[in-house]
């Protein structure tokens, strides 16, 4: 049996007032959208499609900066679920069962998809859909029953009194036949309160209809508005920082600690107060992270101390010391033992073990050895206006202070400069360099020269 997923992303949600189509609008800093496309390239799917329509090139450039195989069928005009679907027919008609999931419900997990499908196979349903309890039911579409057995779907807006005190309600995401889908999306109308071709409606033309009710309420949580996006940010935020405890990482406080959805942390460690922690990154074991560092794509080693520290696409190896106020740039590589003190940027460079740059330095595209000490002050000019270059530094090499390493440079295995120097040629290996003026040192010069202009 082969399996589809459509996923629809067309609508504009204008409750949501941006430039950006609502798909977009992001959950833990991924957009709903991606929390949806992992779901299904999890499950596994023979084919997933995404139904664009709203600013679709937003949406289109979205899904190619992802890896993965996603079509994108494009809906001209947004006139509902059940025309967005009909977008797909191509791949309806390409598969034997297609699941139908709502590009703006961000929760839903392939293990309820599963179990959703085992249920639609056992009791050859034509469609299943996915339901749950929940306290606040407003809002979403609710699941009519007749003596239990499930029915159709009412919308919001075409509920009578009754109807709207239904507490179960429908999650966006079905399991259809595909056959039967293609028969029934034909015969929608627009005759409802919204004026839409409702996707919902579909499940009255079919004759074996079935309700998965899954025991999660969160899987049918969706966001129309900037106050629904908050409740999911914080629905989702707890539950992952109540995962990684559960695997060991401990928390002495929460505040103002955001860690998406992707991120891994090994047990031992400790998050501090006001961190984020963003995409891929990894963290090992017994680390110290925090307070108030931002981590985006990082892969970090065990028993690494960050305090106060942005770093970016970086790699940091077991224990090295980074902070407090220092910033890892794109590129860096910081190799077992470093320590980046305070006010220090690097860029693009990799730094050999146990070399230390404590204060007030700049490293950018720099090769640089182990066992290195850069002075306070000391920094790498890479960039002369137009290109940039490289630097190299030899193992043990010692970078006096407030110097500047003019790049292209290179500066041999245990050489070292003068404190104050500004090198623009290679220092070999051993070497002293020292680039200053001679000191000239005018005797009495306030009595003589200063006193008498005044
Ligand atoms: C829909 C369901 C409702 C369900 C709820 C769950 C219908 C008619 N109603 O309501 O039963 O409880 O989801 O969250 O399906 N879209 C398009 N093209 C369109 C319209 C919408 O691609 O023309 C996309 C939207 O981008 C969105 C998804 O379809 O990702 C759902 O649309 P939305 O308007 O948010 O539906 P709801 O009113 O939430
Ligand atoms: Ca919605």
């Amino acid at each position: 049996m082969t399996t589809g997923c459509i996923i629809l992303a067309g609508g504009a949600g204008k409750r949501m007032k941006s430039e950006r189509p609502k798909v977009l609008a992001e959950v833990l800093c991924k957009p709903m959208l991606g929390w949806v496309l992992d779901t299904a390239t999890d499950f596994g799917f023979d084919k997933i499609a995404v139904v664009t329509g709203y600013k679709a090139e937003m949406t289109e450039a979205y899904i190619a900066s992802r890896d993965g195989d996603i079509v994108t069928c494009l809906q001209k005009e947004q006139k509902g679920t059940g025309d967005a679907v009909k977008c797909a027919a191509e791949v309806i008609s390409e598969t034997d069962c297609v699941c139908v999931l709502n590009g703006d419900a961000p929760f839903i997990d392939s293990d309820t998809i599963r179990a959703a499908l085992a249920c639609h196979t056992e009791k050859g349903a034509e469609v299943t859909v996915i339901t749950a309890e929940i306290a606040e039911p407003s809002g979403y579409g609710r699941i009519i029953r007749n003596n239990g057995e499930f029915s159709a779907i009412r919308e919001q807006k075409d509920c009578s009194p009754d109807e709207a005190k239904i507490s179960e309600v429908n999650s966006g995401a079905y399991w259809f036949d595909s056959k039967k889908l293609l028969e029934a999306l034909p015969k929608l109308s627009t005759n409802n309160a919204a004026g839409e071709y409702y996707l919902t409606d579909c499940v009255e033309f079919m004759e074996k209809r079935a309700a998965y009710t899954s025991a999660n309420p969160k899987i049918v949580l969706g966001a129309n508005t900037r106050k629904a996006l908050y409740e999911l940010n914080t629905i989702a935020r707890n539950d992952i920082i109540e995962k990684h405890m559960d695997n060991g990482v401990s928390f002495v406080a929460t505040d103002g600690i955001i860690i998406g959805a992707d991120v891994k942390i090994g047990c031992d460690t400790t998050v501090m107060p006001n961190t984020i922690i963003l995409g891929n990154t990894e963290i090992g074991e017994g680390c110290m992270i925090g307070a108030n560092c931002h981590i985006e794509n990082c892969n970090i080693g065990n028993n690494v101390r960050l305090d106060n520290v942005q770093a970016y696409s970086s790699v940091i190896e077991e224990n090295v010391k980074v902070g407090p106020f220092a910033q890892l740039r794109p590129g860096t590589i910081l190799h077992r033992g470093v320590k980046i003190g305070n006010f220090v940027e690097i860029k693009n460079s990799e730094i050999g073990e146990n070399t230390a740059a404590g204060h007030l330095t700049y490293v950018g595209d720099s090769d640089v050895g182990r066992g290195v000490n850069f002075g306070c002050g000391s920094i790498t000019a890479n960039y002369d206006g137009i290109n940039k270059y490289r630097t190299k530094i030899g193992d043990h090499a010692f970078i006096g202070s407030n110097t500047n390493l003019i790049a292209p440079v290179e500066i041999g295995d245990s050489a070292a400069t003068a404190a104050g120097s500004t090198v623009t040629k290679n220092v070999p290996a051993y070497a002293l360099v020292v680039e200053r003026g001679t000191t000239r040192t005018k005797e009495n010069w306030d009595k003589n020269f200063k006193r008498k202009k005044k």
